[in-house]
This record gives structure tokens, sequence and C-alpha cells, in this order.
């Protein structure tokens, strides 16, 4: 199949004029079979809005680990249902569908860890399960034994850096890891802070895409000589990029150069890396900042968007000192975070998805964002095992 003309980048429609930009220039037949450019590019300007499938595959948070206390019973909203996280005695997390096989009660409203700190006991007619294959282990009187077919639903998830993610929208096997990250304590990391907002207009997609359009950090959030350090990389359901910016009006320093390292784990987990070179100025080499984004959808067209902030102190003496400046400063970029997705949020609750925007030069990769994006939607999805 011949290339689209030079004014179709990667499936999108350009403003005529516009060159190529970050490799994203059709030049055939797109290797992933991905690619959105099936359509003529004689579309003038962009698309209708065409909503997004609600629910995309991958990880997404829904708690951080510190909620769920051990012998606590907690539930949570994903993708259009409830789920039931609970933390045994032992401190092991399992997180079920809400519905007891038995007769439908939820889990969550009433449903305790039992004296013994290893099994899950429904409020209703008390039977308990398992939480490690969600099987029935024991009755009450008068019940017989456990019914063999009374198995609760289980979901696979995983605590990282003190975050709990799950895997949706429904109980298949996971088919990969968000990237682990060291929480080695030298390291001096001091523990992540979440805030979470929720909103209705939001979509993970959307959010993610934030970190590769790099257009709107000069125009929205004031970011200045936006570059770019290592060009979007991607590797099945990871996306990789890094950039520089300068921030202007910062109190006491003036002004901020930021160089972020941006992992993107899917649709529901960002993680930024950020080295501030003018901190170091002021207060030494070894600071260093970590952010996370995570939009967890929780009903069609509502987001639970979970940030989280930590800081990474200098190895030095007296540490109180140096961990009380780190604390101060989590503070800080917590505001300012929340700031900035602030700006974005009110763009976020009444934009339209574009299926097909009028992309310009500066944009950045939108594009091969997109395409990568395409990957997390169940028509694209190996088989459920549901
Ligand atoms: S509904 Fe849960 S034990 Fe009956
Ligand atoms: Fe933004």
């Amino acid at each position: 199949m011949s290339c689209q003309p030079a004014n179709f980048i990667a499936g999108y429609v350009v403003e005529p004029g516009a060159g190529s930009q970050h490799g994203a220039t059709c030049t055939g037949e797109p290797a992933n079979g991905l690619c959105l450019g099936s359509r003529s590019s004689s579309t003038p300007g962009a698309a209708p809005a065409q909503p997004l499938p609600p629910f995309p595959f991958g990880w997404f948070a829904v708690a951080a680990s510190a909620d769920v206390r051990p012998g606590q019973v907690i539930t949570r909203r994903l993708a259009g249902r409830d789920v039931v996280l609970t933390r045994l005695r032992s401190g092991r997390l399992a997180v079920s569908e809400a519905a007891c096989p038995h007769l439908g009660a939820h889990l969550g409203q009433g449903g305790t860890v039992t004296a013994g700190g290893n099994l899950l006991r429904c409020p209703f007619h008390g039977f308990e399960f398992d939480l490690t294959d969600g099987r029935c282990a024991a009755t009450p009187r008068p019940y017989g034994p456990p019914p063999r077919t009374a198995r609760l639903a289980m979901l696979h998830a995983r605590e990282v850096l003190g975050t709990i993610l799950v895997h949706g929208p429904d109980r298949g096997e996971p088919q990969w890891e968000v990237e682990e990250v060291s929480t080695d304590p030298d390291e001096h990391w001091i523990r992540l802070r979440h805030n979470v907002i929720r909103f209705h207009g939001g979509h993970p997609q959307e959010v993610s895409e934030n970190s590769v359009d790099l257009g709107h950090l000069s125009i929205l959030h004031q970011f200045a000589a936006v570059t770019v350090r290592r060009p979007l990389e991607t590797d099945g359901p990871y996306l990789r990029s890094a950039y520089s910016a300068r921030l202007a009006r910062v109190p006491v320093i003036g002004h901020l150069n930021v160089d972020f390292d941006v992992y993107v784990d899917g649709l529901g987990f960002s993680r930024v890396e950020t080295r501030l070179p003018d901190l170091d100025r002021f207060l030494g080499t070894g600071w260093a900042l970590r952010q996370l984004v995570m939009p967890a959808p929780t009903d069609d067209g509502t987001l639970e968007l979970r940030l989280a902030v930590s800081v990474r102190r200098p190895d030095r003496r007296p540490s109180w000192l140096w961990t009380a400046i780190a604390y101060l400063i989590r503070a800080a970029v917590m505001v300012r975070f929340r700031g900035e997705v602030n700006s974005d949020l009110k763009i976020w609750r009444h934009k339209a998805y574009l299926d097909r925007p009028t992309l310009a030069v500066g944009d950045g990769p939108i594009g091969p964002y997109r395409r990568w994006a395409a990957q997390f939607y169940p028509e694209n999805a190996p088989a459920s095992a549901d």
C-alpha cells in the first residue's frame, strides 16, 4: 500500500503547510497494524467527536496502600462496578468483586476479616472465603459443608510505590506488569503523598496524552523553553520520553529549570522522575522528585485522578533536617501539581475527543501516542479468561 499524501501524519490530518514531526510521518504500511490512517486524507479539518471506549485494559489505581490497614475491608469503584479491598492480618492484600457468590450480599458493606485473620466473612449468612482463590472455606451452622461451586470472583491486584493497582476492566489474566521501581530506603525517598480528584468528563487516554502534548505545556501551563531530551519510544505497553523546561515565577528562586523523564505504563499509571538543577544550586545535590499520575475510570465518563508526590533528599546529616525540608518541598510540589492539573481539568471536563484531530507542528508526538494507546481497548486485547 502506498503512503498517504504529505498532509497525512500517522493517521491524522495536519494543517496544510505543517511539516512532519517526531518521526510520525507515514512512510508506508504501519508495522503494528494499528495505523488509524486508513481513511482518506482529503477530509478537511477535524473529524466530529467520537467517544473512546470507556474502560481501557491495564492497571488502575484504586487506593493508597495505607488506606487499607490489616483487618480492614473497604470498597472502591472501578470500571462501572464496586470492588472490595481486603487486608488480611498477615498484611496481604486481596481484591474481589463485591457480590457474595451465595446470595449476592455486598462484601464491602459489613464484610469482616475473620478472627484467624485469613478469611473474609460475609455479613449476610456468615460464609467465609479464602482470598487466595476465592473458594468458600467455611460455613456456620445450620449450613452444611461449604458449597464447592461458591467461589468469590477475585481480581488481580498489585501494590506499587505505596499504591494499590487493580487490573481491569475484567478478571482476565494480566499480560504485563507496571515497571518495578526501587524503594530502597537507603535512597532516602520520603513516603508518597496521595491526592485524589474526582470529576465527570475525563478519560484515562486523554489524561495520559498530556505527557506527550508538548505544545500545551507552554500555552496552558506557562512552561518556557520546552525541549525534547529523549524522543518518544514505545515498547509494548510501555511509553518513554524525556524533556526539559523552565518554570518562571518560582518564589525565592525566580525561575527553575526542570528535567522530566516520563514513564507511561498503560493508560492508568504514569511516573514522572524530575531533576531540578536550580534547586541543587540552593540546597546542594541529591534532590529528586517523583510524581505519579494515575487516572482510573470509576464509571462511564467519570474519572478518579490520583496524584502522588515523593521527594528524595540528599544523604546528609542531620538527617532530620533534610527530611523536614523534603516534606516541605513535597507539600509545595503537591500544591503546584494540583494547580497544574486543575488547569488541565478545565479542558478535560469539556473537551471532545477527536478521532482525527487537526495536528500542527509543535504538537508533540500525539499521533504515535494514539497508535500506541489503541492496544488497550478490548477489541485489540487478547481474549479474556472471563
Ligand atoms: S449472601 Fe453471603 S453468605 Fe449469603
Ligand atoms: Fe497538562
